[in-house]
């Protein structure tokens, strides 16, 4: 099968772009990570991309003054330009509208520090803490119109440790996503994922163990 082309839209230091980065240059992995695209021009992740060969492209989102649309318009010819067929969020911060969404369904992924639909928005991990939850953890699921919801892909969990701070915590959590997106990329990517009724279901999950990440304590 051919490898799918994918394009990481990034908008800061970009660790969940490397981490998809390394894991296609695996020749066995069934992605490409042909653009990384920036709302920013100074995200860090950038300069870490195009170490990597990686074609960039900078769409700078504060020239378009309340015209979201006309944004995503450029975004969207930038990625069909590129053939992209899949896109992933990595710490992209921009909210998308629905018609931009709507062109990308089931196509477009997006990583969330947090088990949703725990903790939805920003400040997941000083959230969890306060709560007092004993597991914490993050999800790659689908892109909906709805801020952080969508099919749930892939979920890691982490323990929370009494004696974490906000920054332990977090760092857990980072780890996880790490190992998480790469599987889901890989697995919407072999064409295993199906939505149905909202869930996904993954062609052959259980025979391959390894599939789920659960705590270790
Ligand atoms: C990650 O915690 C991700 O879950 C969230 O934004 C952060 C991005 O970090 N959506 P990085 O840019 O991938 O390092």
């Amino acid at each position: 099968m051919a490898r799918k082309r994918v394009a990481i839209l990034i908008s800061g230091r970009g660790s969940n772009m490397t981490a998809l980065i390394e894991a296609a240059k695996d020749p066995s992995y069934p992605a490409d990570i042909a653009l990384v695209f920036s709302n920013r021009p100074d995200a860090a992740g950038l300069a870490r991309a195009r170490a990597a060969g990686i074609t960039t492209a900078i769409v700078d989102h504060t020239q378009f003054s309340g015209d979201r649309e006309g944004f995503e318009r450029i975004l969207d010819e930038t990625l069909l330009a590129a053939h992209i067929d899949i896109v992933c969020l990595a710490g992209f911060m921009r909210l998308l509208t629905p018609w931009f969404v709507g062109r990308w369904t089931n196509r477009m992924l997006n990583i969330h520090p947090a088990l949703l639909p725990a903790f939805k928005g920003l400040d997941t991990h000083a959230r969890a803490r306060a709560t007092g939850v004993k597991i914490h953890g993050a999800t790659v699921h689908f892109v909906v119109p709805e801020m952080d919801s969508g099919p749930i892909v892939v979920q890691g969990a982490v323990p929370v440790r009494d004696d974490d701070t906000e920054e332990t915590l977090a760092a857990r959590v980072l780890a996880i996503e790490h190992r998480i997106y790469p599987l889901a990329l890989r697995l919407v990517a072999e064409n295993r994922v199906r939505v149905v009724d909202g869930r996904c279901m993954i062609h052959d999950a259980v025979a391959k163990p390894g599939s789920f990440i659960v705590p270790e304590i």
